[in-house]
This record gives C-alpha cells, sequence and structure tokens, in this order.
C-alpha cells in the first residue's frame, strides 16, 4: 500500500487516512469532498456541540489576539476564572457550589491529577500510608504510564504493564457478561460489594481512591452501571476513608441525557474528572473537580497542588470551553441526548431482526454501544484475528458513517463492540442515516466468508 503522508505517524499502518478538510454540525468532509457523519463524535465521544460552530471559533480567536498563553507560575486569566466559576455552579451532587477546579490539557492529565490529588490530601491529612488507586478491568482512564495501570484494557495494558505502578482492580459492573455469572438484581450486586472484599485485602489503610467510569465507554462498547452500583460504592467508600473518583471524560457535559452521568445514581463523587465535551474538541482542556474540603486540606498546609503541566488552563482553552458549555445549556442538548439516545437504541433493536450478529445494545444518552457475537444465545465471540468491529469500521467508513470499534469485552481478550457517539446536535433524521447506513454495512460483513469458518 502506497502511504501519503510518510512522516506523520498515524494509529494503524494498515489502512489509508482521509484528509479531513472541513467539518460542519454532525458532518466531516475530506479532501475528495466526501461527506462522513461523525457517528462516535470523534475518536471518541467528544464531539458535543458539533462542528463548526462559529461562536466557539470567534470567541477563541478574540482570545488569542489579546494573549493565549501565560505564565502560571505567576499570574491567573479571567477566561479561567469565570470557567472555573461556571463549571461550580454546574457540578454534580453536593460538589454545585461546593468545590474547586483544577484545569489540565487531556483527560489522561485530569485522570493523573486526580490519583495525584488524592495522596497529596492523604498525606496532608496525616494518613500518608493510603497511596493506591483501585480501579476496575474493562475501564479505561487514559494512555499515560500511570493511569493506564489504573486502567483496564488488556490489549493495551500488555506491553506497558512491568511500568505500571501498584494498582488493584475489581470486576466491572457488566450484566451482559457478568463476572461473577450472576442475574441483576438476585446478584446483590456483588460486583459494586467486591470493591470492600480488595479494600480490606490490601489494607484500608493503603488505600487512596476509587476510580471508576460511570458508562464505561471504549473498553465494553457503553455499558453503564446498574441501578443501586454507584450507591453501593459510595457506601463502602465512605466506610473506610476512601475517595471516590467519577472519571466523567466521556459521560459529561450532557451525553448521557443528564448533564452528569453519575447523576443517574443520585450520588455525588469527591472528586470528577472531565475533559473531550467541555470544549467539544475545538481545543484540549480538561479539568479536575474536588470537593471543598479537600482542596481546604491543601490550603491549611499551605501545600501547593504538586501537579500541573506547561500548557494548562490555557486562555484561548478556555475562552473556548465557556462557549461550549452555554451553549450545551442554550440549546437543550441534554435533553436531546436524552430523546435522540432512545431513538439510537430502537434503531438498533430494531436491526436485530436481520442481523443476528447484533448480540446486545445498550449505553445511556448518545453514549450507545452494541455488541456482535457468533451466537446471540450462547453470547459467543468471533476469534479476535478476525478484528471482526474493524471490518464493520470499515464498512460504515465506506459509506460515509464513522464508528468506534472496540474490542476485549470478554476477560479483555475476545470480544467486538462498536461504540457510537454523535454530536448531541442530531437530528432524527440523521439517525435514520446512521441505522440505514448500519443495517447496509452489517450486511456486507455479515456475508465476508471468513465468518462462516
Ligand atoms: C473515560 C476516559 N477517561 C480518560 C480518557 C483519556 O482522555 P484523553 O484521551 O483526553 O487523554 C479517555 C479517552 O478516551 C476516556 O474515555
Amino acid at each position: 500500500m502506497t502511504r501519503p503522508n510518510t512522516h506523520a505517524v498515524h494509529r494503524d499502518w494498515d489502512k489509508e487516512f482521509p484528509v479531513i478538510t472541513r467539518a460542519e454540525g454532525v458532518y466531516l468532509y475530506d479532501s475528495t469532498g466526501k461527506r462522513y457523519i461523525d457517528g462516535s463524535g470523534g475518536s471518541s465521544v467528544v464531539t458535543s456541540i458539533g462542528h463548526g460552530v462559529v461562536e466557539v471559533s470567534d470567541a477563541m480567536a478574540a482570545q488569542a489576539k489579546d494573549f493565549s498563553f501565560y505564565p502560571a507560575h505567576a499570574f491567573s486569566n479571567q477566561p479561567m476564572l469565570d470557567l472555573a466559576d461556571l463549571v461550580v455552579s454546574l457540578a454534580p451532587g453536593d460538589l454545585r457550589d461546593h468545590s474547586r477546579v483544577w484545569f489540565a490539557c487531556t483527560g489522561t492529565d485530569a485522570n493523573d491529577d486526580a490519583a495525584r490529588l488524592a495522596r497529596q490530601y492523604w498525606v496532608e491529612s496525616g494518613k500518608p500510608s493510603k497511596y493506591q488507586v483501585i480501579g476496575r478491568w474493562q475501564g479505561f482512564h487514559g494512555n499515560a504510564i500511570s493511569v493506564a495501570g489504573l486502567s483496564g484494557i488488556t490489549g493495551r495494558r500488555s506491553i506497558f504493564s512491568p511500568m505500571f505502578i501498584d494498582s488493584p482492580h475489581i470486576q466491572p459492573a457488566f450484566c451482559y457478561r457478568c463476572p461473577f455469572e450472576k442475574t441483576y438484581p438476585e446478584c446483590g450486586l456483588l460486583c459494586a460489594r467486591s470493591l470492600e472484599t480488595l479494600i480490606r485485602q490490601e489494607g484500608p489503610d493503603n488505600v487512596a481512591a476509587f476510580i471508576a467510569e460511570p458508562v464505561v465507554g471504549a473498553a465494553l462498547g457503553s455499558v453503564p452501571a446498574p441501578e443501586g452500583y454507584f450507591q453501593v460504592i459510595r457506601e463502602i467508600c465512605d466506610r473506610y476513608n476512601v475517595l471516590f473518583i467519577a472519571d466523567e471524560v466521556m459521560t459529561g457535559w450532557g451525553r448521557t441525557g443528564t448533564l452528569w452521568g453519575i447523576e443517574h445514581w443520585g450520588v455525588t463523587p469527591d472528586i470528577v474528572t472531565s475533559a473531550k465535551g467541555i470544549t467539544g474538541g475545538y481545543t484540549p482542556l480538561s479539568a479536575v473537580i474536588a470537593r471543598e474540603e479537600i482542596w481546604g486540606v491543601l490550603e491549611e498546609h499551605h501545600s501547593p497542588f504538586k501537579a500541573g503541566h506547561t500548557l494548562n488552563a490555557n486562555a484561548v482553552s478556555c475562552s473556548g470551553a465557556l462557549v461550549v458549555i452555554r451553549y450545551i445549556l442554550e440549546h437543550g442538548l441534554v435533553e436531546n441526548a436524552r430523546e435522540r439516545g432512545e431513538q439510537v437504541k430502537q434503531g438498533l433493536r430494531a436491526l436485530m431482526p436481520g442481523h443476528p450478529i447484533i448480540g446486545d445494545v445498550r449505553g445511556m444518552g448518545l453514549m450507545v454501544g452494541f455488541e456482535l457475537v457468533k451466537d446471540r444465545a450462547t453470547k459467543e465471540p468471533y476469534p479476535p484475528s478476525l478484528r471482526l468491529s474493524r471490518l464493520l469500521e470499515l464498512a460504515a467508513l465506506k459509506r460515509g458513517l464513522v464508528t468506534y470499534p472496540c474490542a476485549g469485552s470478554v476477560e479483555g481478550a475476545l470480544g467486538n463492540m462498536m461504540l457510537l457517539a454523535p454530536p448531541l446536535v442530531i437530528t432524527a433524521g440523521q439517525i435514520e442515516d446512521i441505522c440505514a447506513i448500519l443495517d447496509d454495512s452489517l450486511r456486507e460483513v455479515e456475508a465476508d466468508p471468513r465468518l462462516k469458518a
């Protein structure tokens, strides 16, 4: 295969990457003029307000004319101050008007900083033995060596695992393939209660925090925890003095049909991380929102937060985020995510009788996933060598639909899922287009002789 762009490294060696030249609403256009529906909201679950909203680029350009970078060790900047006020006024649960925000660049930074904050808080609180952050298998929190260790994506961990720090994991909350082979609600939420077992095994004096995504994104193909799960997690964390970090990098800012994913469970985390939808992909920015008392302990001890990257809280990024968040609220996008998300799930379920390879449809709001199986009754997956989700991704891309292929629902090693998370501005007609393209694409993939082998 000829590679036109030879100096830039892309995410795959074995396929062409069309060059995007323009984007508007839910559509991307490549250099040949071909149009694609941004069905996964970027890579992935990013493009909250859609592409090409001029209010965002105008605000960022105006700020860039004044200044964009500032020496953060010596100064503050007004867009950051305004953004912190806005974020705190919208924070979930008891964090609303009772938290402070630290701004970073990416979701990975935010989760790394959340782990640092938990550790620093316990050290300054006189409990310096507390250092471990418990994660979940098939969770994802970012790609730095530190947070990759908290994550539980087997495929992405394997090469680097000797370099990870000591982060224990519990099983995911995944009813379709329950790791305990139980059925909800008779299971008594064993998946949540296993956190208590692990904390006791590790020793509560060693555990600083537990981190989880309210709806697992890329690692499981949009799997919400069952009702009651985070209530049990909250109660266990409180009992053992463990901070609860909600990774809302994907689920924040309306994506799941509420402003924050964790609101579906009605509990308040101690720390919330946010990225992606906060700027809708217009510019890099992330945030760590933490309880006032946590920052208060650091302040009391005159202990500056020991984190920070050169480009954190960039004024241009903060001015863009201000417009994006207001746009979400003013255009009713949280409600649209709820309504259109139901339509996506109904559309996918309507495809199931004609496409036996769809084993499960799941998700919340406009964060929807479906799993591909060899046998719907037994849930047997196709062999990983087939790279089935990638085959479907390419079939859809050919027809002008971007989807996000995921793998590893079965013990991190097997299983194929697709993630759909179009911009929250999507219309009913555009969702019908997505379902029609998927229908054709599934038919093409199902006809592949390798699936019969
Ligand atoms: C839940 C979750 N947390 C963290 C991250 C890392 O964010 P970033 O890619 O901005 O570093 C991701 C990225 O996909 C994510 O899905």
